[in-house]
């Protein structure tokens, strides 16, 4: 499976330091944010990464991870112009994901413990066009987007709602999602939202209208590494990220 790992977006609310650098290349322990993301893929056999990045250190990422190879990898890299959301972020990887084939994409600012590869590995038994995504017990799920389960069938998320105010469950949806090519369909029907960008959650909550959005609850130790508190806390957690 490929992988698509989206490190676009602003980062204000890690300002200054996102002032001088790209928050996904912020320093977490001994490596660079965005170096965890890239262990997480290869460890779980994802050879092949397409990386989106912003105009901000675009030079900086192609300095120090290059073409990959020193790390056993293959990057390709392409540029999202503006913070136009994660949808529009992951359009960009159209091309890259060839008809029929599935893949895995991974918010650069989320930082996991967990083996990736039994979920990718569920997810292969999925039906073709239908979309998987992981899930946290979190303590506080009003920051996120947040599951609300199938009734009739646990197995599915039936609706997702993006950072509500009374959560229906302690979930949290990461920034861990699987889709196969037909998710750039869904995206291109979605329109911006009242922040004018273009939600992953409106995409995932098509999948789930058609009942074709299944879930896994992570068990290890995760962190959306968007704030200081975060940052802090994903830097004891994360010493040094070995390819
Ligand atoms: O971390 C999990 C959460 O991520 C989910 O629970 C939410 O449903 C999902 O919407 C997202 O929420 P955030 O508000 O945390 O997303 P944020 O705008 O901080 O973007 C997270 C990452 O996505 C960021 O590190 C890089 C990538 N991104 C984001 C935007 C807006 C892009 O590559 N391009 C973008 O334009």
């Amino acid at each position: 499976m490929k992988g698509v790992l989206l490190a676009g977006g602003t980062g204000t609310r890690l300002y200054p330091l996102t002032g001088l650098i790209n928050k996904h290349l912020i320093p977490v322990g001994e490596s660079p944010m965005i170096c965890y993301g890239i262990e997480r893929l290869k460890k779980a056999g994802v050879t092949e990464i397409m990386l989106i990045i912003s105009k901000q250190s675009a030079g900086l990422y192609t300095d120090f991870l290059g073409s990959g190879s020193s790390m056993g990898i293959k990057l390709t890299y392409k540029i999202q112009d503006q913070a136009g959301g994660i949808g529009e972020a992951l359009e960009l990887a159209r091309g890259f994901i060839f008809p029929g084939e599935r893949f895995v994409v991974v918010l650069g600012d989320n930082l996991f413990l967990d083996d990736l590869k039994p979920f990718m590995d569920k997810f292969e038994q999925q039906p073709a066009g239908s979309a998987r995504v992981l899930l946290k017990r979190v303590s506080d799920p009003r920051r996120y987007g947040v599951p609300v389960f199938d009734e009739q069938n646990r197995s599915l998320i039936s609706y997702i709602e993006e950072k509500p105010g009374k959560p229906k469950s302690p979930y949290c949806v990461t920034g861990i999602y699987m889709y196969d090519d037909h998710v750039f369909e869904r995206i291109a029907a979605t329109a911006p939202s009242a922040r004018g960008e273009l939600e992953i959650t409106d995409v995932n909550n098509m999948y789930a209208r058609d009942g074709k959005l299944e879930y896994d609850i992570l068990r290890k130790w995760w962190t959306d590494a968007g704030t200081f508190e975060s940052l802090r806390e994903a830097a004891g957690k994360m010493k040094r990220a070995e390819f």
